[in-house]
């Protein structure tokens, strides 16, 4: 899909899509048509009223250079969000293809509406990953993608911030299309021959540690977690390094187990095969990254990805084993579906111990109780910074990515408490899952500000995800725009 822009809205075109706000009886940015054509459009506001997600197409007569006109509600204009721009658009884009167009033109709405570099963005992170499809596996592939054309005033600003955005985009999409391989296709060293292609594609460093190696350098979590899979683990380190050599750099660290039974802890049948998204974590740092590295952000930014396969098997890791992990501290193991806070944890400590960094992110899909706490539109963070903790919420609140905080405090430090080893691996019984895993992740980290990502209800669509145009079935790239809005404003 090709992006550009066009200052007429009277070009050839065979789509053009005008927003229309609820209760308002104008097209936003549609220039004068013949009274025929006007008549039909006034008709069709009447109809649809602007009502948020409808879209209706007028036809065109023969000789007028649009072929059809798309009329888009937005909804009433006190009731829009930073998102609205975004599942509408990606909408019409699905509705283009659907048609089978060769391209489609967008009018970007008037600043009263929304600030012209965010409606470009929204526009074209909308449309982009509405029209992405796991096709991968299937004989019968989607029809290309059209191209867009967006009507708005050229300027050199709009140029870069197109050029951003796409950038944007292609680090979600990136992130949805490896999330989305099935576990025979996607081992840990699948997900190392990503990080060494994106790596050479855009200069960064990038480092692959296995074993014996993990064993030996002291990853007890990552090898413990790992021994039970014939898919090797790894540890994955891509490091962008283009800001000054003595500026600290962020941190960004993300689980990757490309399969979770629960090993010896077996996990019930049901639905067992969604747990191939539990790599999303680190399949949103690897997206990240890329992006990162395309858009030549002027700072330091490390990517960690601990990949395993948590498989049960003679060799696999048990209920009772005291593991000893990079930060020195032992784990009394007591179930071995509480897999990720163990990689993370060696993760977390090597990232603080190697980079000493401004600010360690994590994400993963940790807890099931995230789920039944937040439910899957909404992720939880964990954050022991108070002021890291505002950036990312403004992200948040820009990019519509969003997260709630939950408390930690020393009580639940205490309920990991092991009475053989310096922690257990999981908490008093059911009791606040998703805060004890994060209690645990906190023990790996000495001083550094941090905040953990649980995005185990919005990494893919489930059951009870809202439908957006933008996150079609499967996984969503969920984080890779919040943290590029953060990383870009630092
Ligand atoms: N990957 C799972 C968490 C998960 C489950 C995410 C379902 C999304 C949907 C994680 O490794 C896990 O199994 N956690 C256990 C922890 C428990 C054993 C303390 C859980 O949530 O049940
Ligand atoms: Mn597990
Ligand atoms: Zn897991």
């Amino acid at each position: 899909m090709k992006i550009k822009t066009e200052n007429s809205a009277k070009k050839k075109t065979s789509l053009l899509c005008g927003f229309v706000l609820e209760g308002s009886n104008k097209v936003l940015g549609l220039p004068k048509f013949d009274t025929k054509t006007t008549a039909s459009i006034n008709q069709t506001i009447k109809d649809m009223e602007g009502k948020l997600g409808k879209i209706n197409i007028i036809p065109l007569p023969g000789k007028n250079p649009v072929q059809r006109i798309i009329l888009a509600g937005l909804g009433k204009k006190e009731n829009l969000t930073k998102d609205t721009i975004r599942f509408v658009s990606g909408k019409i884009a699905q509705k283009a293809r659907e048609l089978k167009l060769k391209e489609f033109s967008i009018i970007s709405p008037p600043s009263f509406v929304n600030e012209p570099i965010s409606s470009i963005s929204q526009i074209i992170e909308g449309t982009k990953m509405a029209l992405y499809k796991f096709d991968k596996f299937k004989a019968e592939k989607a029809d290309t993608s059209p191209d867009l054309r967006i009507i708005v005033s050229k300027s050199n600003k709009i140029t870069k911030a197109i050029r951003a955005s796409e950038i944007i985009a292609d680090g979600a999409i990136f992130t949805k299309s490896i999330a989305n391989l099935p576990p025979n296709e996607c081992t840990p060293t699948t997900l190392a021959n990503f990080a060494k292609t994106i790596s050479q594609k855009n200069k960064m460093k990038c480092k692959i540690i296995s074993e014996p190696e993990l064993k030996k350098k002291g990853f007890g979590g990552i090898s413990a977690v790992g021994q039970g899979s014939k898919n090797q683990p790894k540890l994955i380190i891509l490091e962008h390094n283009h800001g000054s050599k003595n500026e600290k750099p962020i941190v960004l660290v993300g689980k990757a187990v490309t399969f979770d039974t629960g090993g010896i802890s077996l996990k019930p049948g049901a639905a067992m095969d969604e747990m191939k998204f539990d790599k999303c974590g680190g399949c949103t740092v690897l997206g990240i990254m890329k992006a990162v590295s395309e858009l030549k952000l002027p700072i330091n930014v490390i990517g960690i990805i601990p990949s395993v396969e948590n498989m049960p098997d003679g060799e696999s890791y048990r209920p009772g084993d005291i593991i000893k992990l990079y930060s020195g501290k032992t784990a009394e193991i007591l179930n071995t579906d509480a897999e990720g806070r163990l990689i993370l944890a060696d993760a977390l400590s090597y990232g603080e111990k190697n980079y000493s960094p401004k600010a360690i992110i994590d994400f993963a899909t940790l807890t099931g109780a995230c789920i039944v706490a937040l439910g899957t539109n909404v992720a939880a963070i964990v954050s022991n910074d108070e002021k890291l903790k505002k950036k990312i919420n403004d992200s948040s609140k820009r990019t519509t990515e969003e997260v709630w905080e939950l408390p930690l405090n020393q009580d639940y430090m205490d309920m990991i408490k092991s009475d053989v080893a310096d922690m257990k691996n999981v908490g008093i019984g059911r009791a606040a899952g998703t805060i004890t895993a994060a209690a645990f992740l906190k023990n790996a980290i000495e001083k550094t500000p941090w905040i953990h990502f649980d995005i185990a209800g919005v990494a893919w669509t489930q059951g009870a995800t809202k439908e957006k145009s933008y996150n079609p079935k499967g996984a969503t790239g969920f984080g890779v725009r919040l943290i590029l809005d953060y990383l870009q404003n630092l």
